[in-house]
């Protein structure tokens, strides 16, 4: 009968970006379907920034169970959905929507991705001196995330110095913080504890350069790259070799996918399973963990 139909169909899960092709997710999530046995797939889908509300509207129709936004679309998917949370809604980015009976409603895992990340290496961020580097994106969801988390301060240090500023105005949770440019922070570092670089500096085309010399940076100091491709930039050898606890972005990507995963099915995954999946996709090897 029909509900019985019903029971048996597939429910389909997607990430739309453009480009996509390089996406890790569908390998990652397909994964977690099989291993709980949920009868579900994960699809790309690379979308034209005309055609976004069109597939969103198309995507709503099919009944897909939730899906995901990468760039360049986690801001300009918001005025197409039903609701989107409080976290999400400060950051003004989205990467996760779930379908909540034909309401679809957004949130942001990417900051508490990282926080759960860097919890690996570190339980509480209370009273820490923490640095970000950039003031993008990511550098916002991340920012905005670890401010509630009460550290003494989040001190954000990025080439266009008018972007940091316009960061730590824009934030709307208590927090001490200053705008350095890059060469004020390079001679500042021994105050912080935490440094988060958050920067395309590192990544192909510019593998090969970092945006700071970390020279001066305190041995023990916690040194995060969001980066993960490669999964050890220039920055983040530097500071292993300066006496860095250091962390890559497969942390963030691995965390930041389980918090989707668990909003969509209310399991929270393996994420060391998760991680395993990663690192065969890139061909890597257990780098910095
Ligand atoms: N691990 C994860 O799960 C995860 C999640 C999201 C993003 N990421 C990674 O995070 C990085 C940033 O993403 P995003 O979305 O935040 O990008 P975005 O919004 O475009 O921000 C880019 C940032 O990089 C800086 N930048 C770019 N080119 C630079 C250069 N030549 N010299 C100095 N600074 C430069 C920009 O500085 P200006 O303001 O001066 O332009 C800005 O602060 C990417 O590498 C992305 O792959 C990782």
């Amino acid at each position: 009968d029909k509900l019985d139909e019903e029971k048996h169909m597939k429910t389909l899960y997607a990430v739309i970006g453009n480009p996509i092709g390089h996406s890790m997710s569908p390998v990652m999530h397909n994964d977690l379907f099989s291993l709980y046995h949920i009868d579900a797939s994960y699809l790309p889908f690379q979308v034209q920034e005309d055609d976004l509300q069109t597939a969103v509207k198309g995507l709503k129709a099919l009944g897909v169970g939730g899906f995901n936004l990468t760039v360049p679309y986690k801001s300009k998917i918001i005025p197409f959905l039903d609701e989107v949370d409080e976290l999400a809604a400060s950051i003004g980015a989205v990467n996760t929507v779930v379908n909540d009976g034909g309401k679809l409603i957004g949130y942001n895992t990417d900051g508490v991705g990282f926080l759960r990340g860097l919890n690996v290496l570190m339980s509480s961020l209370k009273g820490k001196n923490v640095l970000i580097i950039g003031a993008g994106g990511a550098a916002r969801a991340i920012y905005f995330t670890l401010a509630k988390e009460n550290p003494q301060v989040i001190d954000i240090t990025n080439r266009t110095i008018t972007k940091a500023e316009s960061l730590i105005e824009a934030c709307p949770y208590p927090i001490s913080s200053n705008a350095y440019s890059l060469d004020a922070a390079e001679k500042n570092l021994a105050l912080y504890d935490v440094i988060i670089q958050t920067t395309l500096i590192g990544m192909s085309p510019k593998a090969f350069e970092q945006p700071l010399t970390l020279n001066g940076m305190k041995p023990g100091t916690i040194v995060c790259d969001i980066i993960y491709n490669p999964l050890e930039t220039q920055f983040l050898q530097k500071a292993r070799q300066n006496g860095g606890k250091t962390q890559n972005g497969i942390e963030m990507f691995v965390f930041q996918g389980a918090l989707a995963f668990e909003k969509w099915t209310g399991i929270f995954p393996d994420v060391e399973r998760m991680r395993e999946t990663i690192f065969t996709q890139l061909g890597g090897q257990h780098v910095n963990r």
